[in-house]
C-alpha cells in the first residue's frame, strides 16, 4: 500500500490542529493503513507488565481517547497503544480552540479536558477487538462534574479491565479542574485501594499503573514512590503534560492554559522519571513518556529508568513512518552499546 502521508503532511499541518486530528482519525478508521516496514529487530522484543511485545515502543493516552483506531496504530508498528482518557459519562471537554501548535518547539499545549464518549462506547470497541492480538491498554479518568472522583475511575476500570491489556489512573491531567490533587499522599492511597478494588470485582486482572504529571515536588515524589510501592498497583507512567512554559515558548502562546507536551517536555520529563527509578528501583516498571520523537530519545528514557516508552505529539509532526524510524535508531544504539535486549538497558544510567 502507498504511505500517503507525506503528500497529505502539509495540509493536516496548515488546518486547524484538532480537524486535522479528526481527519487523521476518519483515515485511519478506513483500515487502509500502510503496514509498518517488515517484522521489529529481535533485539527490540521484551516481556513488560506480563506482556510480550514486539517493541518497547507505545502510542501515548490521547491520541485515541475513545478507542476507535487501536488496531490501525498497532499495525502502524507500535508496541502497544493506550486508549483514552475515558470517563464513565460522554463528555464534551473544554471550548474550541483547545490545541494549539508550536512547530518551532516540536512541542503542542492542549487543554481538551477529556472530551469523549464515554465508557460504553469505548468498552464496546475493546470487547469488540478483544480477541485480535496486540497490546491495548485503558486509560481512565473522571467526569468533569463528579464529586466522588474514585467512583469514576473504579467505573472505568470495572467496565475495561475484561478487555484491556492493561490499565492506566490518570492523575495528572492539568485539564479537569482538581485533578492533580488526587496525587496527594492520602488521596492517591485511597484512591488506589478503590482501583485496586475495582479491578477485583471486574473478575480480570490486568496490570494496572499510575500515571503523573511532571510538575512534582521532591516531597510529592517521595510520597507517589512510597504509596505506589505500598498499594500493590503494577507500574507507573512518567509523565503527563507540563504546566510550564520554558522560554522556547513564545509569549503568545505560552499565556493559553493547558498542558505543554512535545521536544520541551523530553529533558524535564526524562529527569522526573530518573527520580522515580531511583526512589523505585526497578520493583515496578516505569513507561517513559514525553517529547520523545527520535530513537536516542526513547534509548535515553530506557537508560533512565524506563522498561516502555510512549509518544504522542512527534508523531503530530512526524507522521506514521517515525515509529519505525524509532525502532530502527534504538535497535542500533542498544546493539552499539553491547545490550542484547531492551531489559537490559533499562537504568543503565544509574549503574
Ligand atoms: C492533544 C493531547 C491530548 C492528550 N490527552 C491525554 C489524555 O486524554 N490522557 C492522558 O493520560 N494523557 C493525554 N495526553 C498526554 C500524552 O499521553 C503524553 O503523556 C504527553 O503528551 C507527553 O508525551 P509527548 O511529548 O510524546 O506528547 C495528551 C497529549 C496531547 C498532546
Amino acid at each position: 500500500m502507498v504511505d500517503l502521508y507525506p503528500l497529505a503532511r502539509p495540509f493536516l499541518l496548515r488546518m486547524d490542529p484538532e480537524q486535522a486530528h479528526e481527519l487523521t482519525i476518519r483515515a485511519l478508521k478506513t483500515g487502509l493503513v500502510p503496514p509498518a516496514g517488515g517484522r521489529d529487530p529481535d533485539i527490540l522484543r521484551t516481556r513488560v507488565l506480563g506482556l510480550e511485545l514486539p517493541n518497547p515502543i507505545g502510542l501515548a493516552a490521547g491520541f485515541d481517547k475513545n478507542a476507535e483506531v487501536p488496531d490501525a496504530m498497532l499495525k502502524l508498528g507500535f508496541g502497544l497503544v493506550e486508549a483514552g482518557t475515558v470517563t464513565p459519562r460522554p463528555q464534551p471537554g473544554n471550548p474550541r480552540p483547545r490545541l494549539f501548535r508550536i512547530p518551532a518547539a516540536g512541542a503542542v499545549i492542549n487543554r481538551f479536558g477529556f472530551n469523549n464518549q464515554g465508557i460504553d462506547a469505548f468498552a464496546g470497541r475493546l470487547e469488540a477487538r478483544a480477541e485480535r492480538p496486540g497490546a491495548v491498554g485503558a486509560n481512565v479518568g473522571k467526569n468533569k462534574e463528579t464529586e466522588d472522583a474514585a467512583a469514576d475511575y473504579a467505573v472505568g476500570i470495572r467496565r475495561t479491565a475484561p478487555f484491556a491489556s492493561y490499565l492506566v489512573v490518570n492523575v495528572s491531567s492539568p485539564n479537569t479542574p482538581g485533578l492533580r490533587t488526587l496525587q496527594s499522599k492520602e488521596a492517591l492511597s485511597a484512591l488506589l485501594a478503590r482501583c485496586l478494588e475495582a479491578r477485583k470485582q471486574s473478575g480480570a486482572e490486568p496490570p494496572l499503573l499510575l500515571k503523573v504529571a511532571p510538575d512534582l515536588a521532591e516531597q510529592d515524589k517521595a510520597d507517589i514512590a512510597e504509596v505506589v510501592l505500598g498499594s500493590g498497583i503494577d507500574g507507573l507512567i512518567v509523565s503527563n503534560t507540563t504546566i510550564a512554559r520554558p522560554d522556547i515558548i513564545p509569549p503568545e502562546l505560552a499565556k493559553e492554559a493547558g498542558g505543554l507536551s512535545g521536544r520541551p517536555l523530553m529533558v524535564p520529563s526524562t529527569q522526573v522519571l530518573g527520580e522515580f527509578h531511583r526512589l523505585i528501583g526497578g520493583r515496578v516498571p516505569l513507561v517513559g513518556v514525553g517529547g520523545v520523537a527520535s530513537g536516542a530519545d526513547a534509548y535515553a528514557k530506557i537508560r533512565a529508568g524506563a522498561a516502555l516508552v510512549q509518544l504522542y505529539t512527534a508523531l503530530a509532526f512526524n507522521g506514521p513512518a517515525l515509529v519505525t524510524r524509532i525502532k530502527r535508531e534504538l535497535a542500533d544504539l542498544l546493539a552499539r552499546d553491547g545490550f542484547r535486549s531492551v531489559a537490559e538497558a533499562v537504568g543503565a544510567d544509574h549503574r
